[in-house]
């Protein structure tokens, strides 16, 4: 058993990596801004509760993400962890971050330096875009007559499976930057679009829209996928269907 801290524990990724890690019997502090049960409270963005939440850490499992800053919070996070010994940080990053001058990426990218520098022993896991990820963007879009896509290719995974991964990275030894995941498929956008609403029984006319610029370049000649075969198993049809179900049981 190991005592882990897990940022992000309430995410879309974090809360499947906590059961999953709870289940295999370690002790999970699951660190959220909010009080809640099992969760330890501290904000990344001010420090706050950071060293008690490190107390006894051997490993901390870094998700937290704000979509606009995680540099200087992944910078306060692994001084608190270097100030507890903790000996092992896995850091979930995305495919691409190096080669995709996009905003969120860049600052993706100075988050794994900041990791790999931190003189505290680490893993670094890129994963592609997860299923729900995609159908966010879906459904970002369903008061519209129409459905907006892109003209390009993606790879989505299922959160679970990338959660699994995590967990075993997190019961290894520190690996360095391991190899990306990615899902089983690779599909246009317009066809993960036609399989999302044929799980949902829509007929909406699909608009893929063209944006010209160095990011979605990069985005079309693929620097965000991990290539084939893939990691996971559930393809993005059969996520669609058990959105669709309502259930969130693979
Ligand atoms: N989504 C994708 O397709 C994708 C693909 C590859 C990799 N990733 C990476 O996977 C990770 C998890 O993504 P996700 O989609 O699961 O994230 P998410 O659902 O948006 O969750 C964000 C988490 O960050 C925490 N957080 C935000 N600000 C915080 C702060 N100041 N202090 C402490 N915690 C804070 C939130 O905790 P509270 O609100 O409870 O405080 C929440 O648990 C991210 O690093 C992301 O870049 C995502």
């Amino acid at each position: 058993m190991t005592t882990i801290l897990v940022t992000g524990a309430t995410g879309g990724l974090g809360r499947p990596t906590v059961d999953l890690l709870r289940s295999a019997g370690h002790d999970v502090r699951a660190l959220s801004r909010r009080a809640g049960d099992g969760r330890v409270v501290a904000d990344l963005e001010t420090g706050a509760g950071l060293e008690d939440a490190h107390t006894g850490v051997e490993t901390v499992l870094h998700l937290a993400t704000t979509r606009k800053s995680d540099a200087a919070q992944t910078r306060t996070l692994l001084d608190a962890a270097r100030t507890a010994g903790v000996g092992h940080v896995v850091y979930i990053s995305i495919v691409g971050v190096d080669r995709i001058p996009f905003a969120y990426y860049r600052d993706k990218a100075e988050c794994e330096r900041l990791v790999e520098e931190s003189g505290i022993p680490f893993t670094i896991l890129r994963a592609t875009q997860f299923h729900g990820f995609v159908a966010d963007v879906f459904l970002a879009t369903r008061r519209l007559p129409m459905m907006l896509t892109l003209p390009v290719s993606d790879q989505p995974i299922a959160v679970e499976e990338v959660a699994r991964r995590l967990v075993e990275l997190a019961e290894g030894a520190p690996a360095g930057r391991v190899d990306d995941i990615g899902g089983p498929e690779i599909l246009t956008l317009d066809e993960l679009a036609a399989q999302w609403q044929r799980a949902h029984g829509t007929h909406k006319r699909v608009w893929r829209v063209s944006i010209p610029g160095k990011t979605m370049a990069a985005f079309r000649a693929g620097h965000h996928l991990a290539g084939l075969p893939g990691y996971g198993t559930e393809t993005f049809a059969q996520y669609a269907e058990r959105r669709a179900r309502g259930t969130n049981e693979a």
